[in-house]
């Protein structure tokens, strides 16, 4: 069963179109490294007319638009004169209608929706030239087994691979193994030889557990205050048990490892990116909105609307009290990686 959850969609106060800056500074602090390697390095065809870009784990925006063109750009500045096509993929339960209804106005290029898991291959084979995937890679396609089985001797008793267990860590760490090798498997067949892949988003210094990052103390508050909800009865224990965020940090040696075991693809860049927002910073409403915003949704399709609310008037609550402890957090690294489909 695919666990694949999605981001506040909409345009509303809460959706991740208003609480995804954090992310989408990233792709904008990595642009000058981005124009640099795909000059140097994009080897397709330069007879070709069309030139076909994907962003894998889209959600509905801005980012990808920002990530797209930015690619775009820099394509133009080396291939002039092309027509393009982006294909947005996200899972099916993407809101696509917001991306679709924002889309640039003068946008210089036609686009498409693409829903599917990006597990798997969801364009033809030696159709893409250029792919980007920012802040998607650390979901994991299932929870592995016996993570969410209380009786189990692995049973997580948080929501979250916080890093506390070394058992349980060693579970979702081969299940991201094995996901991230399908996502480039899928991606190298789609891509022509001498295309390129790239990979944004953040991942732990070696050594450092997930627990102390800023972001797994935040996915720590919303597992207390779902506790709390469940010991008030208000939500159902046994959902509260099942229930585990299908997401992993990785090590920064661990990704690379994966990248170089696949063996499809020419490492061109590993960059550490100074970001353009640094770590997130210490305020309970911009975390609080920051978290709901890309995992409230699961939260609500597994407790309702009101549980999820309730939830969240606690964590900021927990947000709020924790503040010295959030401002002595681990730092985590956020990453430029470059492909070239060999
Ligand atoms: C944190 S959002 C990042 C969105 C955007 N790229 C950005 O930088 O702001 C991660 C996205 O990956 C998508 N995603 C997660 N697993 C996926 C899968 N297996 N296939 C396609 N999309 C997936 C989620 O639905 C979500 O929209």
């Amino acid at each position: 069963m695919s666990t694949t959850y999605s981001m506040l969609g909409g345009e509303g106060p809460d959706s991740y179109r208003e609480h995804s800056k954090y992310q989408g500074a990233l792709v904008i602090a990595a642009k000058e490294k981005i124009n640099e390697v795909i000059s140097a390095k994009l080897d397709i065809d330069s007879s070709l007319n069309l030139i076909n870009v994907a962003d894998f784990g889209c959600s509905s925006g801005p980012n990808t638009f920002n990530a797209v063109q930015i690619v775009i750009d820099a394509v133009e500045q080396k291939h002039k004169e092309k027509e393009f096509q982006v294909f947005f993929n996200d899972s099916s339960n993407n809101d696509f209608n917001t991306l679709f209804k924002t889309l640039p106005q003068g946008r210089s290029y036609f686009a498409t929706g693409v829903p599917g898991s990006f597990f798997g291959r969801v364009l033809p084979r030696s159709s893409l030239h250029l792919g980007v995937s920012s802040y998607s890679l650390h979901f994991i396609s299932k929870i592995p087994n016996g993570i969410k089985d209380r009786n189990s001797p692995v049973w997580n008793n948080e929501i979250h691979c916080s890093g506390s267990s070394e058992a349980v860590e060693k579970l979702y760490f081969d299940q991201y193994k094995t996901d991230v090798g399908s996502f480039l498997n899928a991606r190298s067949q789609e891509l022509v030889s001498g295309g390129m892949l790239l990979l944004l988003g953040s991942c732990r210094i070696n050594g450092n557990k997930f627990f102390e990052s800023v972001e797994g103390m935040m996915i720590d508050y919303i597992g207390t205050s779902l506790n709390e909800l469940a010991k008030q009865g208000l939500i159902d224990q046994e959902k509260l048990d099942a229930f585990k965020l299908p997401i992993y940090a990785a090590q920064e040696d661990d990704l690379k490892q994966i990248i170089e075991a696949n063996g499809c693809f020419t490492i061109e860049a590993f960059e550490k990116i100074t970001h353009g927002k640094g770590e997130y910073p210490l305020d309970t409403n911009y975390l609080t909105l920051a978290f709901k915003a890309s995992l409230g949704g699961s939260i609500a399709a597994q407790f309702g609307q009101d549980a999820m609310e309730k939830t969240y008037e606690l964590v900021s609550e927990k947000t709020e009290e924790m503040l010295p402890q959030l401002a002595k957090a681990k730092p985590g690294i956020q990453y430029l990686i470059v492909l070239r489909r060999n």
